[in-house]
C-alpha cells in the first residue's frame, strides 16, 4: 500500500517535471526562434533596407569605390528612392555571381534583389516581384572585326558567352542547340572581357547592357536584337512580405507616374 502510493507520487512528480520542461522549451523557442514580424516590420525595426545586386551590369549597376555602398547606376538610384520613402538607411550587398541572388533572398541575407532581374515564371515560384520598371530584349554582340556572324543562325559551331543564370543563358538553352559551347560568367562585364580577349565568338546579353558597351572606342557591335520582351522587377520574399511588396509597388508606381523613373533611366543611359 505504502509502496504503491509512493510509486504514484514519483510518477506524478515525473509527469509534472516533463510538462514543466516542455513548457519552458516552448517559451524559450517562442522567445528566441520564431519571428512573426513581416518583411516591412523587420526593415523598419532594423532601420535599414538591405538590397542585393550584382554589379558589372551597366547602366543598372556598376562598381564605383566612390559611390555610396560601392555600387551606382539605375537600380541603385531606385534602391535609394525606396529606402528614402521607407525612412531607413540603405545597405547594398554586391554579389559577384548574379545566379546566387534569389538564394540570398530566400536565406534572408537581403530584403530584395534590384539587379535588372527579369520577371519569369520560374522566378515567380521562388520570389515575389514588384510591378515592372523597365522593358528589355536580348542582343547578339560580336567584335566589330567579325563579318561572319550577322545573326543567331550564324552561331552554329560557335562559342557564346552569357551572364550565369540569366535569361540570355536560358535563351541559348531553349533556342540554340547547335552552338559549340556556352560559356557562363558571373558578371556581365566579364562576358565583354572574354569577347574582347577573343575567348568567345559572341555574347547574348540584355539589350540595354549591350547598347551601353557600344562606342567608337570599344571593339563591340550589336548584330541582332532578339525580341524576348522582358520586364525587370524587384524581387522580394514570398514569405510574410505582402506588406513590403505592396509598399514597393506604391513607391515604384509613384516614381513611374511622376517621371522620376524616366529621369533616373536617362541620367545613366548613354546615347
Ligand atoms: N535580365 C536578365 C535576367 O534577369 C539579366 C540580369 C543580369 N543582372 C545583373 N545584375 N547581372 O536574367
Amino acid at each position: 500500500m505504502a509502496k504503491s502510493s509512493k510509486t504514484i507520487q514519483i510518477a506524478a512528480v515525473a509527469i509534472i517535471a516533463v510538462v514543466a520542461i516542455a513548457a519552458i522549451g516552448i517559451v524559450l523557442m517562442g522567445g528566441l526562434g520564431a519571428d512573426d514580424r513581416s518583411a516591412l516590420e523587420k526593415i523598419k525595426d532594423r532601420g535599414k533596407l538591405i538590397v542585393g545586386t550584382s554589379a558589372g551590369f551597366p547602366p543598372f549597376e556598376m562598381l564605383n569605390t566612390s559611390a555610396a555602398g560601392g555600387v551606382e547606376g539605375i537600380d541603385m538610384d531606385v534602391a535609394k528612392a525606396i529606402a528614402d520613402s521607407l525612412g531607413v538607411e540603405l545597405e547594398i550587398k554586391n554579389y559577384d555571381d548574379f545566379s546566387v541572388l534569389i538564394t540570398a533572398l530566400q536565406n534572408g541575407k537581403i530584403d530584395m534583389v534590384i539587379a535588372g532581374m527579369t520577371i519569369t515564371d520560374d522566378r515567380n515560384e521562388s520570389a515575389a516581384f514588384s510591378m515592372p520598371y523597365y522593358k528589355a530584349d536580348q542582343a547578339l554582340v560580336v567584335l566589330k572585326s567579325n563579318s561572319e556572324i550577322t545573326n543567331t543562325t550564324g552561331l552554329v559551331g560557335k562559342t557564346v558567352a552569357v551572364n550565369t543564370g540569366t535569361t540570355g543563358q536560358y535563351y541559348i538553352e531553349d533556342n540554340l542547340p547547335n552552338i559549340k559551347e556556352m560559356k557562363p560568367f558571373g558578371t556581365a562585364s566579364d562576358t565583354f572581357q572574354a569577347l574582347g580577349g577573343n575567348k568567345v565568338d559572341a555574347i547574348i546579353i540584355d539589350s540595354p547592357v549591350a547598347a551601353n558597351y557600344i562606342s567608337d572606342s570599344n571593339p563591340y557591335k550589336i548584330v541582332e536584337t532578339i525580341e524576348t520582351n522582358e520586364f525587370y522587377g524587384i524581387a522580394m520574399s514570398k514569405n510574410n512580405a505582402e506588406d513590403l511588396v505592396a509598399e514597393v509597388n506604391k513607391i515604384v508606381g509613384d516614381m513611374i507616374e511622376s517621371g522620376e523613373m524616366d529621369d533616373i533611366i536617362s541620367k545613366w543611359s548613354r546615347a
